[in-house]
C-alpha cells in the first residue's frame, strides 16, 4: 500500500512543483506601500493565485489614494473589475513608448472569464505625446486612467504599471445600472395602471370569495342543492338568507300557533 502511494505522492509533488507560480504577486506588491489596498483586494478576491499562474502579465495597479469605493463593493464585483486591470501580455514603459501616437487594444483577464460581453474584456491604450491613457474598449467608455509610473517589471513576464484611477468598464458594476434603471421607470407609469387595476380586481374578487366561502357554511344548514344552483350570483347569499329568514319566521309562527293551540 505504502509503496504504491509513494510514487503517486512523488509525481504529485513534482507536478505541483512544475506548476508552481513563477512569481508571487502578493509578495511583489507588498514591497510598494502605495498599493497595499490594491494588494489586499487581489488577495481577498482570490485573484492573486490566478495572476501567479500566468507567466506573462501586465498589472495596472491602482494606488491607495484612488481605490475609492472598490473596497466596499461585493467580492464578485471587485473581482470582475480587477480582472479588467490584468492585461494578458507584457507591457512596460519602453514597449508603450514604441506605440508612438497610436491606440491599441489589449486583452484582459476578464475576457478569459467568459463573463465579458461586447468589448468588456478589452482595454484601449492611447499613446499621445509620451502620455499613456488606459480605458475600457467598450464604446463611449471613459478613458482617463493615466499611466503614472512603472512600479516594477521582470521582462518579459511581469510588469506592474501604476495608473491614476480605476478603469471603469460600462456594465460591470453600477455605471450601467443607472443608465438601465430609467427604461423600467419609464415603463412603470404604463404598466402601473394595469397593476393598480389588478389589485383592485383582486380586492373586488376577494369579497366575493369571502361571500362564496360564507355561502357554503349556511348551505350546510340549509339544503345544499339550492345553494349550488346559483353560486355565481352575488345576491344569491342575501336572497337565500332572506328566504331562510322568511321560512324560519313562518316555521316559528306555525310553531308558536301550534304551541298556543295547546
Ligand atoms: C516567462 O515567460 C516565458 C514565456 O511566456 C515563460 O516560458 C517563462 O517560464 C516565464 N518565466 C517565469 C519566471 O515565469
Ligand atoms: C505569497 O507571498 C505572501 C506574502 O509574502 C505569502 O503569505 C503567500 O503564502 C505567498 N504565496 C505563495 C503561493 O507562495
Ligand atoms: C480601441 O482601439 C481600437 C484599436 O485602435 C479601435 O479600433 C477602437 O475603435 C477603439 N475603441 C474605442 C471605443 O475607442
Amino acid at each position: 500500500m505504502n509503496r504504491s502511494i509513494i510514487p503517486l505522492l512523488c509525481s504529485f509533488l513534482l507536478l505541483s512543483a512544475s506548476s508552481a507560480s513563477a512569481f508571487n504577486i502578493t509578495k511583489i506588491l507588498s514591497q510598494y506601500p502605495d498599493y497595499t489596498n490594491f494588494n489586499d483586494l487581489i488577495s481577498k478576491t482570490g485573484l492573486a493565485s490566478e495572476i501567479n499562474a500566468k507567466s506573462t502579465i501586465t498589472l495596472l495597479a491602482i494606488p491607495n489614494g484612488a481605490i475609492g469605493d472598490l473596497t466596499s463593493k461585493s467580492n464578485d464585483v471587485v473581482k470582475k473589475i480587477l480582472t479588467t486591470h490584468v492585461v494578458l501580455d507584457y507591457y512596460d514603459t519602453m514597449k508603450l513608448q514604441k506605440l508612438k501616437d497610436k491606440t491599441i487594444k489589449l486583452t484582459t483577464m476578464f475576457q478569459e472569464s467568459g463573463k465579458a460581453s461586447n468589448d468588456q474584456g478589452f482595454l484601449n491604450v492611447t499613446a499621445k505625446d509620451n502620455t499613456f491613457v488606459f480605458g475600457s474598449a467598450v464604446k463611449d467608455a471613459q478613458r482617463d486612467s493615466k499611466l503614472e509610473k512603472s512600479v516594477m517589471n521582470q521582462p518579459y513576464n511581469i510588469s506592474i504599471l501604476g495608473i491614476s484611477q480605476p478603469i471603469v468598464t460600462p456594465g460591470i458594476d453600477s455605471p450601467l445600472a443607472p443608465s438601465s434603471a430609467p427604461p423600467p421607470k419609464a415603463n412603470t407609469p404604463k404598466s402601473s395602471p394595469p397593476k393598480a387595476e389588478s389589485p383592485a380586481e383582486e380586492e373586488a374578487e376577494a369579497p366575493t370569495k369571502e361571500d362564496e366561502t360564507e355561502a357554503p357554511a349556511p348551505s350546510k344548514d340549509a339544503d345544499s342543492p339550492s345553494a349550488d344552483s346559483r353560486p355565481a350570483d352575488a345576491q344569491s347569499p342575501s336572497s337565500s338568507s332572506a328566504e331562510k329568514l322568511k321560512i324560519s319566521f313562518g316555521f316559528f309562527v306555525l310553531l308558536a300557533s301550534t304551541v298556543a293551540a295547546y
